[in-house]
């Protein structure tokens, strides 16, 4: 059997533009995340800030957008109130969701100066759990409004004259969870989360807000949640939260590799229901898709932080076959991108993230890389793809393609991204464009030698993004050989530019 994989695109094909606020984060004052992690005053890289430079120099390279804050879990016992004004005033609080305690010191003007200095566009949380609607309307009023009433002028008492204009706003964190401070059913939720939403937008009209949907795809109210919540929300939400943790828990490598298929599905479920409900209220308006917690996590649930400042948490660390699954999730969004709008990798730092501190130290993981490989290349239009080629058997996911593709059309020139699933062989590809082939092309591949290859203290250098080598053959297909387990990120340019 011929083992190539054959990558089929027109122009004409298109998905949609590509909303760059896929390509966002996660920073949760959880674990070392914030304080040793974004935020650390005493490090050797604090800034005038007291912002660790290192860390904020290796996630711009990242080229985030949407930044998600204050959490996650996190955030349902979180009143913004005791994170504004002076620092040495601010209460050391009890933080139940990590069993924590959070000084405060890191607030909403340290979150929001330092967003506007890096450039992320901020998305809050607001408190649906031990917070009310007026709680999470005056925050809005306090980052977004004009001076002239309480909440805005106390913002430019504390120093900040001109709005920050957030324009994301989360309504409340995965409330159908009963880990979730506040946990309520779907009926409950909806008419909090619809009074929040409403209040919030009588602040500010241009707000965008995300809906709380199902935390797990299976959770018992999976599917049933998201409509009965859509339906009481209705038009005050405009995107629908999806939460997705993955991890090769079973030990079955073909299974974990071919999970970007199960990604594919829980966009197009959720889609469904937004549509469903969209159809029997008879609204006009799409609710889309906000993707603001996925990753791989499954070998590190240290949770329980014993009350102390800045614990160890979630320090997961990632091989090369979590990459390729990074790779994954980043090529389902652009696949969907008629209705992912929004994407936050969860998280960015020390907290199962691309990056890890230890002291003054700086670790870069795997998962790192293929975020930045996608990221640099992300501008324009999605393609559809036809994919011809060998497939695997999988346990859980069906018969998927060894190699898991998206393509994004700019101009002239054509974005490939591939990830070749087989640890065992390597699978060639072409790339035909119907609309007149290529003329030349060029890339990265991110490989190792082993797919539990890891990037360690001692060896932080074992994964790690090299030159790809990319023909182009007479017919103007576009032809590279993807070692196994490896991943591509490709620029090909079209003869006419
Ligand atoms: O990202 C870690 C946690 O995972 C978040 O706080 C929560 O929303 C999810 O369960």
């Amino acid at each position: 059997m011929d083992p190539t994989t054959t990558l089929t695109i027109h122009p004409a094909f298109a998905v949609g533009p590509v909303d760059e606020r896929i390509f966002g984060g996660f920073l949760e004052h959880l674990g070392r995340a914030v304080y040793e992690g974004v935020h650390d005053p005493a490090s050797a890289h604090a800034d005038e800030h007291g912002n660790r430079r290192d860390v904020l120099d290796a996630l711009e390279r990242l080229w985030m957008t949407a930044m998600r804050w204050p959490g996650g879990n996190f955030v349902s016992g979180y009143h913004w109130r005791d994170g504004i004004g002076p620092v040495e005033r601010r209460p050391v609080v009890r933080e139940p969701a990590w069993k924590s305690a959070e000084p405060n010191t890191f607030g909403t003007h340290e979150f929001l100066d330092l967003a506007e200095r890096i450039g992320w566009t901020p998305m809050l949380a607001v408190n649906l759990g031990t917070g009310a609607p007026e709680e999470a309307a005056d925050w809005v009023e306090y980052t977004n409004a004009p001076t002239g009433t309480r909440w805005a002028d106390e913002r430019a008492a504390n120093g900040r004259d001109e709005p920050w204009r957030v324009p994301l706003w989360c309504l409340g964190n995965e409330m159908d969870g009963p880990w979730q401070l506040g946990h309520a059913s779907a009926e409950v939720y909806g008419r909090l989360a619809q009074q929040a939403a409403m209040q919030m937008k009588l602040v500010d009209p241009t707000i965008e807000t995300v809906a709380c949907g199902s935390s797990t795809v299976d959770s018992a109210t999976y599917g049933t949640w998201d409509r009965q919540v859509l339906e009481l929300v209705g038009g005050d939400a405009d995107h629908l939260s999806l939460h997705r943790y993955v991890g090769n828990l079973a030990g079955d490598l073909d299974d974990y590799l071919a999970v970007g298929a199960s990604v594919d599905r829980q966009i197009e479920e959720a889609d469904a229901i937004c549509r469903a409900v969209q159809a029997s209220t008879r609204r006009r308006k799409r609710t889309t898709l906000c993707f603001d917690e996925w990753n791989v996590w499954y070998r590190n649930f240290d949770m329980d932080g014993g009350w102390q400042r800045a614990p160890h948490l979630l320090e997961e660390t990632y091989d090369l076959a979590d990459a390729l699954v990074v790779a994954q999730f980043l090529l389902s969004f652009i696949r969907h991108a008629d209705v992912v709008k929004i994407a936050n990798l969860a998280q960015v730092v020390s907290v199962i993230a691309p990056l890890l501190t230890r002291g003054d130290d700086l670790l870069v993981q795997s998962i790192y890389h293929p975020f930045r490989m996608i990221s640099d290349r992300r501008a324009g239009i999605a393609l559809r793809v036809a994919v011809d080629g060998p497939t695997v058997a999988t346990r859980s996911h069906g018969t998927v393609p060894v190699v898991d593709a998206a393509v994004v059309a700019d101009g002239g020139e054509v974005h490939l991204f591939a990830v070749n699933r087989s640890t065992g062989q390597a699978a060639p590809i072409r790339v035909t464009h119907l609309g007149g082939g290529f003329a030349a092309g060029s890339g990265e591949l991110l490989t190792a030698g082993s797919p539990d290859a890891t990037n360690g203290w001692e060896h932080p250098d074992v994964v790690q993004p090299v030159a790809a080598e990319v023909t182009i053959d007479d017919e103007g297909g576009a032809v590279v050989e993807l070692p196994p387990h490896s991943f591509l990120a490709a620029k090909l340019v079209t003869p006419h530019r």
